[in-house]
């Protein structure tokens, strides 16, 4: 249901790749809160074409550009300007790539150049994208900045990989520039962390339906949906939380401070009664 929350106000949408981006729904869920936005992604995800079907959904103009490129960066940002006319109220930055989970590389034996590639992708883009509004003063006064995270950071999940490396990086620059970003201008910059999704990015992590039902059991509400996410997120931006900031958020139905479950009490129990029976027999 729309509450207008978002009426009147600009932002970019980075990492819509199809319609189970985390950033797809929050595109629509931006749209509907009355939002005029552009979309953004990597010229290579631009060419599977998916993401124009959502830029006529939200009558938005899409513009390529590789987070890991600051003339890209910076084309965006004045494009996106001048589309709106004026400066840009918020941005969500939901985009994350593992080299070494693509290539099957464990955490114990890295490459180290795709490495360098992920934090690349996944962490330094927001910096790059931070200094490169903070340089061009792209954004307004009391604007609102999100990128998404992952629990990882926190906590070890062995096949998340490298990856955990990178969502720790991202939190500590949001909390970084949070803190420049805040003094200058009154930006809000904050991280929201997620619970295990199927998206193109989730499902590459190993064993990631097993990881979905393992934190489905270990939280109290269940996991936060792609949809719950989007609203979420439109809270962020919207006015009702300017005094936000630098913040890592979770957005997780409990898992992040849930020790144990009853749920999954029973199920030890009942593997251990299992287990049991096998030996005797
Ligand atoms: N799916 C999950 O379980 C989950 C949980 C917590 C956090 N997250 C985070 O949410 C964010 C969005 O991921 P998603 O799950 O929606 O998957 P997704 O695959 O739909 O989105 C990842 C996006 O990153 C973009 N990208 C990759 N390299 C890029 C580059 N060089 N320049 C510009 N864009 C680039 C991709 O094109 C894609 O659109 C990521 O940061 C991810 O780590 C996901």
């Amino acid at each position: 249901m729309p509450y207008n929350l978002l009426q009147g106000k600009k932002g970019i949408i980075f990492g819509a790749l199809d319609e189970k981006s985390l950033a797809w729904k929050t595109a629509l869920r931006c749209y509907e809160e009355g939002a005029q936005l552009v979309l953004t992604n990597a010229p290579v995800a631009l060419r599977m074409g998916e993401i124009n079907k959502l830029g006529e959904a939200v009558h938005a103009p899409v513009i390529g550009a590789d987070v890991t490129n600051t003339d890209d960066v910076k084309k965006l940002l004045e494009e996106s300007m001048r589309h709106f006319g004026g400066q840009i109220d918020f941005i969500l930055h939901s985009v994350g790539m593992s080299l070494n989970v693509r290539k099957g590389r464990a955490y114990t034996e890295l490459d180290y150049g795709f490495t360098q590639k992920t934090l690349d992708i996944s962490s330094l883009s927001l910096h790059r994208l931070l200094r490169t509004a903070w340089d061009m003063d792209a954004i307004s006064e009391w604007g609102s900045v999100v990128a998404l995270t992952y629990i990882a950071a926190q906590r070890v999940f062995p096949d998340y990989n490298e990856m955990a490396d990178a969502k720790a990086l991202l939190e500590s620059i949001a909390r970084s520039f949070g803190y420049h970003f805040g003094v200058k201008k009154k930006v809000r910059i904050n991280t929201v962390s997620q619970s295990p999704t199927r998206t193109t990015a989730g499902s590459g992590v190993k064993g990631f339906d097993a990881f979905v039902s393992y934190a489905e059991k270990m939280s109290p509400l269940g996991n936060a949906t792609a949809d719950q996410c989007a609203d979420y997120i439109v809270t962020l931006f919207s006015d009702l939380t300017r005094m936000v900031t630098m913040q890592n958020l979770f957005h997780d139905g409990g898992f992040s401070f849930t020790g144990v479950t009853q749920q999954v009490v029973e199920q030890m129990m009942q593997s251990e009664v299992g287990g049991e029976e096998v030996q005797e027999g």
